[in-house]
């Protein structure tokens, strides 16, 4: 054997793949170490034998076509182009595997080359994925159906409990003592509670099946403002908070789903007097390019650095003392995200620990 046979088959041996070659009908000239053992045969049981022995016997019509193909037209095809291959061992069982051929001149004439991998692992994992990815698709679907249902179902006895606690408390029925007062407004701000956390599940279950649909119109974003401003204002007193409102003066537009936007300033706004011990929250309003920028600033307890990019994950609450201080289920910020993304906004934040917090949701101008 020449040297550069020797390099030749250095080469081969060394290939991480099995190597086949054969010449134009299709005899086996060369095989490697690596197709010996991926096919199970000794090297003189393959030499000089038609590669169609290494091809199940099923496939052979079609193997000898793609051959007569290939040699009219040889070029280098690389693996995994796109073909559902298979190969077959000594004793008989099929593998799936990925093959790629290239054309080698020789003296004799031109030899085909062929790399062989075998693909039954990989195969299997994807087999198996595919199956996973189903299977969490029916449970997701599941899931969210039961959630549209279950709140509903949930709703309705809710608002009985609290339009009667808001009959007793008007002492519509009669008088109440002081105790019975008192117990009543416990009754009715945690079945509100309950309720809003009802609901942001529904809102939540509603996204993610893709049944929200957005209507864009331009909305005048002061109006909407004020309108949450308002609803928030006897809770920023009660805590002794000044919220105030700055906005230009001159209408700004923007183009968005009304109920969608006031929904994530109210959780913004909410968030913010909700977090706050004392002084201010701060809502502003400013244009930015063709943008507008509803931002809401607040001096209350701040985020840590570390805790910013898990607030807009689902049930993530940043505080971990195991006596919370603040109820809730974490659910507002990412309710808040993914409408913002439904209409093609975004929110960001930026804090301070112990010093204060700023949410912004930016959204195009009409
Ligand atoms: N303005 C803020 N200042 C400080 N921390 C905040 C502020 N807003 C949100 N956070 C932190 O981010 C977490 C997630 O907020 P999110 O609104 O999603 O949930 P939540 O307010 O705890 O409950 P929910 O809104 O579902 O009633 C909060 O638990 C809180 O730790
Ligand atoms: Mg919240």
């Amino acid at each position: 054997m020449s040297n550069a046979d020797d390099k030749f088959r250095g080469l081969l041996e060394g290939a991480p793949d099995a190597m086949v070659i054969c010449r134009h009908d299709g005899t086996i000239v060369l095989v490697n170490a690596q197709a010996e053992k991926l096919f199970g045969y000794p090297r003189e049981e393959l030499l000089g034998k038609s590669v169609d022995v290494l091809v199940p016997q099923r496939l052979r019509p079609q193997h000898a076509a793609h051959r007569t193909g290939y040699v009219d037209d040889p070029h280098p095809r690389p693996m995994g182009a796109g073909l559902e291959l298979f190969a077959r061992h000594r004793n008989g069982s099929e593998f799936p595997v990925e093959i790629s051929l290239s054309p080698l001149e020789t003296e004799d004439g031109t030899l085909v080359t062929s790399a062989i991998r075998d693909i039954t692992e990989r195969k299997q994992f994807e087999t198996m994925l595919r199956e996973k990815n189903e299977e969490l698709e029916r449970v997701g679907l599941a899931k969210d159906s039961f959630l549209a249902s279950m709140s509903h179902e949930l709703r309705t006895p809710l608002n009985a409990v609290i339009g009667f606690t808001g009959t007793l408390l008007m002492k519509l029925p009669g008088p109440l003592n002081v105790e019975q007062e008192q117990q009543l407004r416990t009754i009715q701000a945690s079945a509100r509670h309950l309720l809003s956390l009802i609901n942001d599940m529904l809102d939540l279950a509603k996204i993610e099946s893709g049944k929200v649909e957005v209507k864009f119109e331009p909305v005048e974003s002061q109006s909407v403002l004020r309108e949450v401003a308002a609803s928030l204002q006897s809770l920023a007193n009660e805590k002794g908070l000044a919220l105030t409102l700055d906005a230009p003066a001159t209408d700004i537009l923007v183009r968005t789903d009304r109920r969608a936007l006031s929904q994530v300033l109210l959780n913004l706004v909410n968030n913010a007097i909700k977090y706050t011990q004392k002084g201010y929250v701060r809502v502003e309003l400013r244009r930015v390019d063709e943008m507008v920028e509803f931002s809401v600033t607040d001096s209350g307890i701040g985020i840590r650095a570390e805790d910013l990019e898990k607030l807009f994950e689902q049930f993530s609450q940043v505080d971990r003392s195991t006596t919370r201080r603040f109820e809730g289920a974490g659910l507002g910020l990412y309710l808040s995200k993914r409408l913002a993304a439904l209409l093609d906004g975004r929110i960001s934040v930026e804090s301070e620990y112990g010093k204060g917090s700023r949410f912004s949701l930016v959204l195009p101008r009409a």
